[in-house]
Protein backbone atom coordinates (compact mmCIF):
# COMPACT_ATOMS: atom_id res chain seq x y z
CA UNK A 1 0.00 0.00 0.00
CA UNK A 2 1.07 3.68 -0.75
CA UNK A 3 0.94 6.20 1.79
CA UNK A 4 0.64 9.67 1.14
CA UNK A 5 0.78 11.95 3.87
CA UNK A 6 0.03 15.50 3.24
CA UNK A 7 -0.29 19.05 5.52
CA UNK A 8 -3.81 18.54 5.13
CA UNK A 9 -7.07 17.40 3.63
CA UNK A 10 -6.72 19.88 0.31
CA UNK A 11 -3.79 18.65 -1.31
CA UNK A 12 -4.56 14.40 -0.55
CA UNK A 13 -8.27 15.65 -2.36
CA UNK A 14 -6.21 17.43 -4.99
CA UNK A 15 -4.09 14.36 -5.49
CA UNK A 16 -7.30 12.19 -5.48
CA UNK A 17 -8.83 13.94 -8.15
CA UNK A 18 -5.46 13.93 -10.38
CA UNK A 19 -5.28 10.29 -10.45
CA UNK A 20 -9.57 10.24 -11.33
CA UNK A 21 -8.60 12.83 -14.15
CA UNK A 22 -5.56 10.99 -15.07
CA UNK A 23 -7.25 7.81 -15.64
CA UNK A 24 -10.66 9.48 -17.24
CA UNK A 25 -8.73 10.86 -20.20
CA UNK A 26 -6.44 7.71 -20.70
CA UNK A 27 -9.97 5.67 -20.67
CA UNK A 28 -13.08 7.98 -21.23
CA UNK A 29 -14.97 4.92 -20.02
CA UNK A 30 -14.03 4.82 -16.99
CA UNK A 31 -15.78 2.85 -14.35
CA UNK A 32 -15.45 4.72 -11.36
CA UNK A 33 -16.47 3.58 -7.54
CA UNK A 34 -17.60 6.20 -5.43
CA UNK A 35 -18.29 7.26 -1.66
CA UNK A 36 -19.93 9.58 0.37
CA UNK A 37 -19.45 11.32 3.48
CA UNK A 38 -17.73 13.99 4.59
CA UNK A 39 -13.94 12.86 3.41
CA UNK A 40 -14.57 12.98 -0.44
CA UNK A 41 -16.16 16.29 -0.61
CA UNK A 42 -13.31 18.05 -1.28
CA UNK A 43 -12.20 15.42 -3.95
CA UNK A 44 -15.87 16.06 -5.49
CA UNK A 45 -15.34 19.53 -5.83
CA UNK A 46 -11.37 19.31 -7.96
CA UNK A 47 -13.39 17.02 -10.09
CA UNK A 48 -16.20 19.67 -10.44
CA UNK A 49 -13.72 22.57 -10.86
CA UNK A 50 -11.48 20.67 -13.55
CA UNK A 51 -14.80 19.83 -15.63
CA UNK A 52 -15.78 23.76 -15.36
CA UNK A 53 -12.63 24.38 -16.82
CA UNK A 54 -12.95 22.03 -19.43
CA UNK A 55 -10.07 20.01 -18.48
CA UNK A 56 -11.89 16.94 -18.05
CA UNK A 57 -15.06 15.55 -19.89
CA UNK A 58 -17.00 12.92 -18.08
CA UNK A 59 -20.04 11.96 -20.56
CA UNK A 60 -18.80 8.02 -21.31
CA UNK A 61 -18.30 7.77 -17.23
CA UNK A 62 -19.73 5.01 -15.57
CA UNK A 63 -20.42 5.27 -11.74
CA UNK A 64 -20.81 2.85 -9.16
CA UNK A 65 -21.86 4.24 -5.29
CA UNK A 66 -20.62 2.01 -2.42
CA UNK A 67 -23.49 1.77 -0.30
CA UNK A 68 -26.81 3.04 0.16
CA UNK A 69 -29.26 3.52 3.35
CA UNK A 70 -31.89 1.17 3.63
CA UNK A 71 -35.50 2.94 3.53
CA UNK A 72 -34.43 6.22 1.88
CA UNK A 73 -35.48 6.59 -1.31
CA UNK A 74 -33.21 8.89 -3.85
CA UNK A 75 -35.31 12.15 -2.52
CA UNK A 76 -34.38 11.86 0.60
CA UNK A 77 -32.35 14.78 1.77
CA UNK A 78 -29.91 12.21 3.41
CA UNK A 79 -29.63 9.37 1.11
CA UNK A 80 -26.54 8.98 -0.83
CA UNK A 81 -28.05 9.28 -4.07
CA UNK A 82 -29.33 13.14 -2.79
CA UNK A 83 -26.27 13.44 -1.58
CA UNK A 84 -24.28 12.38 -4.88
CA UNK A 85 -26.62 14.38 -7.09
CA UNK A 86 -25.76 17.79 -4.58
CA UNK A 87 -21.84 17.38 -3.99
CA UNK A 88 -21.06 15.83 -7.64
CA UNK A 89 -23.72 14.63 -10.14
CA UNK A 90 -24.91 18.07 -10.74
CA UNK A 91 -21.55 19.93 -11.46
CA UNK A 92 -20.54 17.38 -13.64
CA UNK A 93 -21.69 15.63 -17.47
CA UNK A 94 -22.09 12.31 -16.10
CA UNK A 95 -25.09 10.82 -18.46
CA UNK A 96 -27.74 9.68 -16.21
CA UNK A 97 -28.21 5.86 -17.20
CA UNK A 98 -24.04 5.64 -16.31
CA UNK A 99 -24.60 6.35 -13.03
CA UNK A 100 -25.63 3.49 -10.51
CA UNK A 101 -26.33 3.66 -6.71
CA UNK A 102 -27.78 1.06 -4.49
CA UNK A 103 -31.90 1.84 -4.19
CA UNK A 104 -33.05 1.26 -0.55
CA UNK A 105 -36.30 1.12 -1.31
CA UNK A 106 -35.43 -2.13 -3.61
CA UNK A 107 -37.96 -4.93 -2.39
CA UNK A 108 -36.41 -7.44 -3.26
CA UNK A 109 -32.80 -6.67 -1.31
CA UNK A 110 -31.28 -9.91 -2.35
CA UNK A 111 -31.84 -9.66 -5.79
CA UNK A 112 -31.43 -5.82 -6.12
CA UNK A 113 -27.52 -6.85 -4.47
CA UNK A 114 -27.04 -9.15 -6.93
CA UNK A 115 -27.93 -6.98 -9.64
CA UNK A 116 -25.58 -4.33 -8.65
CA UNK A 117 -23.02 -6.90 -8.74
CA UNK A 118 -23.99 -8.51 -12.55
CA UNK A 119 -23.87 -4.45 -13.49
CA UNK A 120 -20.14 -3.72 -12.31
CA UNK A 121 -19.55 -6.76 -14.07
CA UNK A 122 -21.64 -5.93 -17.75
CA UNK A 123 -19.33 -2.80 -17.13
CA UNK A 124 -16.46 -4.15 -17.45
CA UNK A 125 -15.39 -4.04 -13.59
CA UNK A 126 -14.23 -1.05 -11.45
CA UNK A 127 -11.00 0.86 -12.89
CA UNK A 128 -10.64 3.10 -9.99
CA UNK A 129 -12.32 2.71 -6.46
CA UNK A 130 -12.06 6.27 -4.13
CA UNK A 131 -12.96 5.51 -0.46
CA UNK A 132 -13.06 6.64 3.00
CA UNK A 133 -12.76 4.91 5.93
CA UNK A 134 -15.32 5.04 9.00
CA UNK A 135 -13.52 5.79 12.67
CA UNK A 136 -14.11 2.01 13.52
CA UNK A 137 -11.96 1.12 10.63
CA UNK A 138 -15.58 0.03 7.80
CA UNK A 139 -14.89 0.81 4.66
CA UNK A 140 -18.21 1.16 2.47
CA UNK A 141 -20.69 -0.04 5.26
CA UNK A 142 -18.32 -3.38 5.61
CA UNK A 143 -18.80 -3.08 9.33
CA UNK A 144 -15.95 -4.79 11.67
CA UNK A 145 -16.62 -8.47 11.13
CA UNK A 146 -17.86 -8.65 7.72
CA UNK A 147 -16.63 -11.52 5.74
CA UNK A 148 -13.38 -9.93 3.58
CA UNK A 149 -14.66 -11.97 0.62
CA UNK A 150 -18.38 -10.29 0.90
CA UNK A 151 -20.15 -9.44 -2.24
CA UNK A 152 -22.39 -6.38 -2.50
CA UNK A 153 -25.65 -7.16 0.12
CA UNK A 154 -27.61 -5.98 3.34
CA UNK A 155 -25.73 -5.10 6.75
CA UNK A 156 -26.39 -3.67 10.09
CA UNK A 157 -24.83 -0.79 11.05
CA UNK A 158 -22.67 -0.96 14.50
CA UNK A 159 -24.12 1.72 17.00
CA UNK A 160 -21.03 3.62 16.61
CA UNK A 161 -21.23 4.30 13.39
CA UNK A 162 -25.11 4.87 13.31
CA UNK A 163 -23.35 7.42 16.10
CA UNK A 164 -21.12 9.09 13.87
CA UNK A 165 -23.65 9.59 11.13
CA UNK A 166 -26.63 10.83 13.62
CA UNK A 167 -26.03 14.23 13.23
CA UNK A 168 -26.74 14.17 9.28
CA UNK A 169 -30.42 12.99 11.08
CA UNK A 170 -32.79 15.21 12.78
CA UNK A 171 -32.52 12.49 15.87
CA UNK A 172 -30.23 9.26 16.68
CA UNK A 173 -33.68 7.24 16.23
CA UNK A 174 -33.84 8.60 12.46
CA UNK A 175 -31.01 7.12 11.65
CA UNK A 176 -30.81 3.72 9.73
CA UNK A 177 -29.87 0.82 10.96
CA UNK A 178 -29.11 -1.32 7.61
CA UNK A 179 -27.68 -0.19 4.39
CA UNK A 180 -26.86 -2.13 1.27
CA UNK A 181 -23.11 -1.96 0.84
CA UNK A 182 -20.69 -3.32 -2.26
CA UNK A 183 -18.65 -6.55 -0.24
CA UNK A 184 -15.06 -5.86 0.52
CA UNK A 185 -14.56 -8.37 -2.20
CA UNK A 186 -16.42 -6.20 -4.69
CA UNK A 187 -14.41 -3.60 -3.60
CA UNK A 188 -10.64 -5.50 -4.28
CA UNK A 189 -11.94 -6.41 -7.33
CA UNK A 190 -11.62 -3.02 -8.28
CA UNK A 191 -8.39 -2.09 -10.70
CA UNK A 192 -6.90 0.54 -8.19
CA UNK A 193 -8.03 2.02 -5.03
CA UNK A 194 -7.61 5.41 -3.29
CA UNK A 195 -8.15 5.65 0.44
CA UNK A 196 -8.72 9.35 1.86
CA UNK A 197 -8.66 9.57 5.61
CA UNK A 198 -9.12 13.06 7.59
CA UNK A 199 -8.47 13.94 10.86
CA UNK A 200 -7.73 12.93 14.06
CA UNK A 201 -11.02 10.67 14.80
CA UNK A 202 -9.23 9.02 11.82
CA UNK A 203 -5.97 7.86 13.23
CA UNK A 204 -6.47 4.69 14.70
CA UNK A 205 -8.56 2.69 12.01
CA UNK A 206 -5.56 4.67 9.33
CA UNK A 207 -3.33 2.62 11.53
CA UNK A 208 -5.14 -0.15 11.72
CA UNK A 209 -5.69 -0.52 7.85
CA UNK A 210 -2.16 0.32 7.03
CA UNK A 211 0.13 -1.74 9.93
CA UNK A 212 -2.11 -3.68 11.77
CA UNK A 213 -3.31 -7.21 10.82
CA UNK A 214 -5.12 -8.43 7.71
CA UNK A 215 -8.36 -9.29 9.81
CA UNK A 216 -12.57 -8.99 9.57
CA UNK A 217 -12.10 -6.91 12.91
CA UNK A 218 -10.14 -4.21 10.64
CA UNK A 219 -12.24 -4.58 6.95
CA UNK A 220 -9.89 -1.54 5.72
CA UNK A 221 -7.13 -4.09 5.95
CA UNK A 222 -8.00 -6.12 3.40
CA UNK A 223 -7.02 -3.42 1.39
CA UNK A 224 -3.65 -4.95 2.20
CA UNK A 225 -4.03 -7.51 0.04
CA UNK A 226 -4.95 -5.06 -3.01
CA UNK A 227 -2.03 -4.90 -5.81
CA UNK A 228 -2.26 -1.17 -6.45
CA UNK A 229 -4.14 0.85 -3.28
CA UNK A 230 -2.99 4.16 -2.37
CA UNK A 231 -3.81 5.94 1.07
CA UNK A 232 -3.73 9.72 1.26
CA UNK A 233 -4.24 10.90 4.77
CA UNK A 234 -3.91 14.97 6.66
CA UNK A 235 -0.99 14.87 9.44
CA UNK A 236 -3.57 14.29 11.77
CA UNK A 237 -5.20 10.78 10.48
CA UNK A 238 -1.32 9.88 10.28
CA UNK A 239 -0.46 10.49 13.57
CA UNK A 240 -0.14 7.29 14.56
CA UNK A 241 1.89 5.49 12.16
CA UNK A 242 4.71 3.82 12.76
CA UNK A 243 6.39 4.08 9.71
CA UNK A 244 5.44 7.50 8.88
CA UNK A 245 8.90 8.82 8.12
CA UNK A 246 9.51 5.63 6.05
CA UNK A 247 6.25 6.82 3.63
CA UNK A 248 7.21 10.39 3.35
CA UNK A 249 10.87 8.92 2.40
CA UNK A 250 9.02 6.97 -0.47
CA UNK A 251 7.31 9.66 -1.81
CA UNK A 252 9.63 12.21 -1.47
CA UNK A 253 11.80 9.64 -3.74
CA UNK A 254 8.44 8.78 -5.87
CA UNK A 255 9.96 8.80 -10.06
CA UNK A 256 8.53 11.59 -11.53
CA UNK A 257 6.86 8.81 -14.53
CA UNK A 258 5.18 7.48 -11.28
CA UNK A 259 3.44 10.69 -10.27
CA UNK A 260 -0.66 11.46 -11.79
C1 LIG B 1 -19.80 6.40 6.15
C2 LIG B 1 -19.86 5.81 4.72
C3 LIG B 1 -18.50 5.41 4.24
C4 LIG B 1 -17.54 6.51 4.61
C5 LIG B 1 -17.35 6.51 6.11
C6 LIG B 1 -16.60 7.71 6.61
O1 LIG B 1 -20.62 5.79 7.06
N1 LIG B 1 -20.74 4.73 4.52
O2 LIG B 1 -18.53 5.15 2.85
O3 LIG B 1 -16.31 6.30 4.01
O4 LIG B 1 -18.55 6.31 6.79
O5 LIG B 1 -17.41 8.85 6.68
P1 LIG B 1 -16.81 10.30 6.77
O6 LIG B 1 -16.08 10.53 5.50
O7 LIG B 1 -17.99 11.22 6.92
O8 LIG B 1 -15.90 10.32 7.95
Amino acid sequence: MEIIITPSSVEASEHAARIAAALIRAKPRAVLGLPTGSTPLGFYDQLAAMHARGEINLSEVATFNVDEYVGLGPEHPRSYARYMREHFFSRVNIANWRIHIPNGLAPDIPAHCEAYEAAIREAGGIDLQVLGVGSNGHIGFNEPGSSLGSRTRLKTLTEQTIRDNAHFFESPEQAPRHVITMGVGTILDARRCVVMAFGKEKAAAVAAMAEGPVTASAPASALQLHPWCSLMVDEAAAAKLKRADYYRWVYANKPEWQRP
